[in-house]
């Protein structure tokens, strides 16, 4: 099922579709591929940050050759709201030890930053041997210090965005597309 067509149940909660299923697929392709020759003869560990990621990193997984670990880590910095919130908690950390392992993070959306920052200090600490970013939405917005995010897969406005792992209220994760929630739904 498309989301674009009518019989998509949350679509009418979407004043618009900003990514729609193909252009997402192809993206992941392409990023798949980039990924897949950047690390050509090493061994990735992604991790993905739940739950946002997951879609994602499962798409995106299946698109990179080669040997790969999945991890996945915890981070918690919405509580239902659509702002962010400067507290965040690490609620899963990883289960294996990343020292000297080829580590690239797995986000939905680089907003304020402040999960990248948290999760990425976290990864630091294992001291592995590249530590790199993959971002499926960058929003266009400034940052009090901005990280390399050396994958993104669209950069946007900043606007509040749901589907493909984004949520408001922990609902509209499972949409194949990325949308603008309309504003009565926020009022709800
Ligand atoms: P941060 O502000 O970059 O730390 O983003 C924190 C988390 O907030 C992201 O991982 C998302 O789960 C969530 N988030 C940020 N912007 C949006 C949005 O537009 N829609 C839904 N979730 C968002
Ligand atoms: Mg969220």
């Amino acid at each position: 099922m498309d989301c674009t067509e009518s019989e998509c149940s949350q679509r009418q909660d979407l004043e618009r579709i900003l990514i729609g299923r193909d252009e997402i697929a192809r993206r992941v392709n392409e990023l798949g591929r980039q990924i897949t020759a950047d690390y050509a003869g090493r061994e990735l560990v992604i991790i993905c940050i739940l739950k946002g990621g997951l879609p994602f990193a499962a798409d995106l997984m299946r698109k990179i050759d080669l040997p790969l670990q999945l991890e996945v880590v915890g981070a918690s910095a919405y509580k239902g709201a659509t702002t962010t919130t400067a507290r965040l908690r690490i609620t899963k950390d990883v289960d294996h030890d990343m020292a000297g392992r080829h580590v690239l993070l797995i986000e939905d959306i680089y907003d304020t930053g402040n999960t990248l920052h948290a999760v990425h200090e976290l990864l630091d600490l294992h001291k592995p041997a590249s530590l790199e970013i993959c971002a499926l939405l960058r929003k266009d917005k400034p940052r009090p210090t901005d990280l390399p995010i050396r994958y993104v897969g669209f950069d946007i406005e900043d606007v509040f965005v749901v589907g493909y792992g984004l949520d408001y209220k922990e609902r509209y994760r499972n949409l194949p597309c990325v949308g603008v929630l309309k504003s009565e739904i926020y009022k709800e």
